[in-house]
């Protein structure tokens, strides 16, 4: 028989009335999640407003990342616009320079489409070597969300590109003015200029009252505040395209336009921030695939740092460039384990261990690591970042 477990007995909470529902007007979550949150890495950058936090991936579930948690990446601080002041301005290349209300956004038919963005910097402390010890510092500057918002084609169409217009130059109204060179051909394909994420208005973190969406496209391409498109004949060749945002490969050239971003996966739980606590047994590996091409149909794990590898069992909707949810169940022998997880995309890619990476690319990258992750797991559950070849 087992000790009698006190959690059983009737509880504070049976025995009087809880809040009324004026209480929290704009909901919160339980007071036991608050470690669920962004964090960031205090030595990464010289200052909080020209930085990063990262989304707690070990503490979520399903595909959708809750509006709160999605990480924030801003180079000039969080704008704060009002949004009646707020104002979407064409120019360029076009038969008719116009500007745009908010309302007059409203006004075209809106579409609605799940889509994880990265920004091209996740993982790129790992290039050289494991260092981070969490998935939310390895993988966190990712989220998925729902977005609502006009297609930018609907937009473009009103003011009329000129046929020698190739090229948008995207510009927040944010301090650093960000500004991204974008094809034609991929504005007029899916980018959405969108106004709501998961149902509501776009949190101030993530642009409000407006942001680009570009599916499957590095995240800094995304821009947040959006208060101007300007279309052109050629890329602009700005900061963000040249500086940075480039892979410097090992003979001294540089990668530039790498914008798709391609398949990569990282198992969320177990991991450093989420060890086994419940000893050995049947255990849940869980994590989280996406690829900037199409679909994911498949991710392998592998328990012995891939010398066996298994198929997961996929959960949840298989959106195009959106995240898919990945779980593993087996029954843990007590002994020390490699975790890895491998995705394979609807073009057949299949994600590459970071050996074979950087052989390509050399030593100097920091953006675009879409390598294998390994979770060295110990005999206690205990979960450690390392590298294996
Ligand atoms: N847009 C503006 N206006 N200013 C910015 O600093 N940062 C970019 C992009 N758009 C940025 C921006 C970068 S590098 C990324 S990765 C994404 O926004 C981050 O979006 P998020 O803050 O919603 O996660
Ligand atoms: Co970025």
């Amino acid at each position: 028989a087992r000790a009698a477990d006190p959690a059983i007995a009737v509880k504070p909470w049976m025995q009087e009335l809880g809040d009324g529902v004026d209480t929290s007007p704009y909901g919160m979550p339980s007071e036991y999640e608050a470690h669920v949150k962004r964090r960031n890495v205090e030595w990464l950058t010289a200052d909080t407003v020209s930085s990063i936090n990262f989304t707690p991936l070990h503490e979520l579930d399903g595909i959708i990342t809750p509006n709160g948690l999605c990480f924030e990446r801003h180079h000039a601080g969080v704008a704060r616009l009002d949004p009646r002041e707020y104002r979407l301005m064409i120019n360029g290349l076009v038969d008719t320079p116009m500007v745009f209300t908010l309302e007059d956004l409203m006004r075209f038919p809106r579409e609605n489409h799940v889509y994880f963005l990265e920004c091209a910097a996740n993982s790129g402390m790992e290039w050289r070597g494991a260092q981070l010890n969490g998935c939310q510092f390895t993988h966190g500057m990712i989220h998925n969300v729902m977005y609502t918002g006009v297609p930018l084609r609907l937009i473009l169409e009103e003011a009329g590109v000129r046929t020698a217009g190739k090229w948008l130059l995207p510009e927040g109204a944010d301090a650093s003015a960000m500004t991204r060179s974008v094809p034609l051909e991929k504005a007029m394909d899916d980018c959405l200029v969108a106004f709501k994420m998961n149902g509501e208005a776009l949190r101030p973190e993530q642009g409000y009252p407006v942001r680009l969406v570009v599916p499957g496209w590095e995240g800094n391409m995304w821009v947040k505040w959006l208060r101007r498109i300007e279309v052109g004949d050629q890329p602009w060749h700005h900061r963000e395209e040249t500086s940075k945002y480039t892979d410097l490969l090992a003979d001294g050239s540089a990668r530039r336009f790498t914008w798709e971003m391609d398949a990569k996966s990282v198992i969320t739980s177990p991991s450093p921030q989420a060890p086994i606590t419940h000893g050995k047994g049947h255990t849940v590996i869980t994590g989280v695939a996406w690829s900037g091409r199409g679909t994911i149909p498949r991710v392998d794990v592998t328990l012995d740092g891939g010398i066996n590898w298994h198929q997961a069992r996929m959960s949840g909707p298989s959106l195009e460039k959106s995240m898919h949810r990945f779980y593993y169940e087996f029954d843990w022998d007590g002994s020390p384990l490699l975790l890895q997880s491998r995705a394979h995309d609807s073009t057949g890619y299949v994600q590459p261990t970071k050996d074979m990476l950087r052989k390509i690319r050399g030593e100097n990258s920091i953006y675009h690591n879409n390598g294998i992750q390994t979770w060295a797991i110990n005999a206690e559950g205990i979960a450690e970042n390392v590298e294996i070849s």
